[in-house]
């Protein structure tokens, strides 16, 4: 094993730097794109900008460097997360207009604690007419421009068109240090007036970061990212949450959710601030981080020249209990070669760190999946267990707990690409994302044991090696954070 092999082949990650949320997810003349946080010369610093990429079919990604970077005092600290929103007809040749939309951040913690005092909230647009290049910075909403009620943390617009109007979410933390979503509404997209405010009925964290919109099959989500919910057992074990509200109405008429009704999107150590869009077939798509702010957790082995990745896309669907299921994207079954079928206490050995694993029609039962004797998923008694049998490939993630949902295993699905690993059980009623770094032989070992099932592993195709320098190093374990 390698470090090379650490590297993700289907899952976009920085070639060099820091990696965060997703940003800017669209399909614009065709092309999918796909805009991530990103600090190039981290660790040294901090700075974001928009790193950006570009795909004809979700599988092949152009690599477009820096897209947007701080170059004005109101995005000085950093241009912070944001959306695209694709404007039919917007450009000045009749063509389609992307629209961007992020907040530029302004810190000055000389000035105060940077949440009541000290920090500046611009929401700012840029527009593109041919998907690479942007104009203007247009700097449109202001700390001035929200309630009074907010503190000066509001950022991460999300914008999106109903009705022949468009709606911006923006996440907020209150003056009583409570999570809380502002809806803003505009003609034009470009003066935005407050629509309405979104509350939990009893306070839910301290900030809701990164709010998105799922709207199917005539269902409304509100999608969140809680801060400071206290961890629990079996929920919420991350610092920071990823969740949605199921709405009973239009998002555009709610006030107020349930915070009993959180659902967490993904139950995995490494996951965080996803983002939705709807491409041009219908389909609802949703990428997450694959990383969390977490000392502990956010563990890459020392010298690694960069720093996290992004999830794969992700098909949103209804599921008869009225909540969301998420399952890859279907391009990527186009990835599968030479499948090997996997039957109870033989090991499969596949040469690379690439492989899709289907185990359908699960027989009653506990199944066992355990890969290069390093990280074993056990679903037994209702509940998912993910546990690191090695800590160096762990590398600060140990073990977890998850109630399945509906108590019995359908279906399991299990991607593995790199330093990544994707868990969707009972077609995506549960999720569970992390990342891991085997040491020791080549290729991936996979194990099972089950009563009975239909049991498959292919390998992978891994597009992205192609793009990135290989790289080797010997690999003691560090903290990147
Ligand atoms: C979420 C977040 C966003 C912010 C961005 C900065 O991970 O904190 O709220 O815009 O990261 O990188």
């Amino acid at each position: 094993m390698n470090a090379t092999s650490w590297r993700p082949g289907f899952h976009l990650s920085p070639a060099v730097g820091w990696a965060n949320d997703p940003n800017g997810l669209c399909q614009f003349n065709g092309r999918y794109h796909v805009f991530f946080q990103h600090t190039a010369d981290w660790p040294q610093s901090t700075l974001k900008d928009w790193q950006h990429y570009s795909s004809a079919d979700l599988l092949h990604w152009e690599d477009h460097g820096v897209a947007l970077a701080p170059s004005m005092h109101e995005d000085s600290c950093g241009a912070y997360s944001g959306c695209a929103w694709v404007e039919r007809g917007g450009a000045p040749d009749g063509g389609d207009l992307m629209r961007v939309y992020y907040t530029g951040n302004v810190t000055d913690h000389e000035a105060g604690d940077c949440i009541h005092v000290g920090r500046e909230a611009n929401q700012i647009m840029v527009t593109s007419t041919d998907g690479v290049s942007f104009g203007e910075k247009d700097v449109q909403l202001t700390n001035a421009d929200y309630p009074a009620t907010c503190t000066q943390h509001v950022r991460d617009p999300k914008v999106w068109k109903q009705d022949g109007r468009l709606y911006m979410l923006l996440g907020a933390r209150t003056q009583k240090d409570v999570g809380q979503v502002l809806v803003m509404a505009s003609d034009d997209g470009r003066s935005w007036r407050l629509h309405h405010q979104i509350d939990s009925v009893h306070p839910f964290g301290f900030m809701w970061e990164c709010p998105n919109v799922a709207q199917v099959d005539g269902h409304d989500f509100l999608a969140v990212c809680p801060q400071g919910l206290p961890s629990e057992a079996e929920r919420w074990q991350n610092l920071w949450q990823a969740g949605y509200f199921p709405l009973d109405d239009s998002l555009l008429t709610t006030t107020e959710v349930d915070e009993h009704t959180f659902v967490e999107w993904d139950h995995g150590f490494d996951f965080y601030a996803p983002q939705i869009f709807v491409d041009d077939t219908g389909r609802t798509l949703l990428v997450g981080w694959m990383g969390v702010f977490q000392e502990d957790q956010t563990a890459v082995p020392d010298g690694l020249p960069w720093c996290h990745c992004l999830t794969v896309p992700r098909e949103l669907t209804l599921g008869e209990d009225g909540l969301l299921r998420q399952t890859p994207a279907r391009e990527l079954e186009q990835l599968r070669h030479d499948e090997a079928p996997l039957t109870p206490g033989t090991d499969v050995l596949l040469p690379d760190l690439e492989a899709d694993i289907a185990l359908t029609n699960i027989a009653e039962g506990d199944v066992t999946l355990t890969l290069n004797d390093a990280l074993r998923l056990t679903v037994a008694g209702g509940y998912l267990k993910v546990r690191f049998l090695d800590d160096a490939a762990g590398a600060g993630r140990s073990s977890r707990i998850v109630p399945l949902d509906g108590g019995k295993l359908d279906d399991l699905r299990v991607l593995v690409d790199g330093s990544t690993v994707e868990v969707y059980a009972n077609g995506g009623a549960t999720v569970f994302s992390t990342r891991w770094f085997p040491h020791g032989e080549k290729g991936l070992r996979v194990r099972a044991s089950f009563a009975g099932a239909t049991a498959r592993a292919w390998q992978m195709y891994a597009p992205l090696h192609e793009t990135y320098e290989p790289w080797d190093s010997p690999a003691p374990i560090r903290a990147c954070a």
